[in-house]
C-alpha cells in the first residue's frame, strides 16, 4: 500500500465536525470511504483487499447503530413534547373561552336599539372586559413561560442523548476504522477470530 493511499484513508477517517452530525452526514462519509476503497486504482494499491470485505460490514454496523440511536433520541423527545404540549391544552381552551366571553359581552352592546343604550352598555361593561383581557394576557404569558421552560429541558436531554450517541459511534467506528487501515497495509494481518462474535 502506498503512502499516498494511507494518507487519503487517514484524512477521511479524521473528518471531524463540531456539531453532532446527522445520520445522513455520517452515511455520506461512509459512502465516500466505500467508494474510494472500491475503486480499481485503490484496490490495486492495497496489500490486503480482504480487509475491505471484512471491515466494511462492521463499519456499516456502527453507522446503522448511530442512525438507530439518533432516531431513538428524537422519538423520545417527540413523545415528551407531545405530553407537555397536551398538558397545556386545557389552559389554552379556558383562555380562549374567557376571551371570547369578554369580547362577546362588548359586541352584544351593538345590538341595543338606541344609541344611548349602546353607550351605556359599553361604558358599564368596558372596564370589566378590559380587566378580564388583561388577566388572560398574564395567564397566557405564564403558561408560555412554563411551556417553553419544559420544552427547553427536553431539548437539552435530546442534545445530550445525541452527543452521547455520536461519541459512542465515534469511538467504535474509529477503532474499527483504525483496524481496517492497519489491516490494509499488512499482508499478514490476523483477522480476529469470528467465534467470539457469534
Ligand atoms: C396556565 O396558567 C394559569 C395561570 O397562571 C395556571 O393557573 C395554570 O396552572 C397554567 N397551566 C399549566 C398547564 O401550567
Amino acid at each position: 500500500m502506498s503512502f499516498k493511499a494511507v494518507l487519503v484513508l487517514l484524512a477521511i477517517g479524521a473528518v471531524f465536525v463540531a456539531a453532532v452530525p446527522t445520520p445522513v452526514e455520517i452515511e455520506g462519509e461512509f459512502s465516500l470511504v466505500q467508494l474510494l476503497l472500491g475503486s480499481p486504482a485503490m484496490r490495486s494499491d492495497l496489500f490486503n483487499v480482504e480487509c475491505v470485505d471484512y471491515y466494511s460490514p462492521l463499519l456499516k454496523g456502527h453507522v446503522d447503530k448511530y442512525n438507530e440511536d439518533f432516531t431513538t433520541c428524537k422519538d423520545t423527545y417527540d413523545g415528551a413534547f407531545a405530553l407537555i404540549d397536551s398538558s397545556f391544552q386545557y389552559a389554552r381552551d379556558s383562555l380562549a373561552g374567557s376571551v371570547r366571553n369578554s369580547c362577546l359581552s362588548l359586541l352584544t352592546c351593538d345590538g341595543r336599539n338606541s344609541n344611548s343604550d349602546a353607550f351605556d352598555c359599553l361604558a358599564s361593561r368596558g372596564p370589566l372586559a378590559s380587566k378580564e383581557l388583561e388577566q388572560a394576557s398574564y395567564k397566557a404569558s405564564d403558561n408560555q413561560t412554563s411551556l417553553l421552560g419544559q420544552v427547553s429541558e427536553i431539548a437539552d436531554t435530546l442534545s445530550k442523548c445525541q452527543i452521547e450517541a455520536y461519541r459512542t459511534y465515534n469511538t467504535n467506528h474509529g477503532e474499527c476504522y483504525a483496524d481496517m487501515v492497519a489491516c490494509l497495509g499488512d499482508p499478514n494481518w490476523e483477522f480476529p477470530s469470528t467465534s467470539y462474535l457469534l
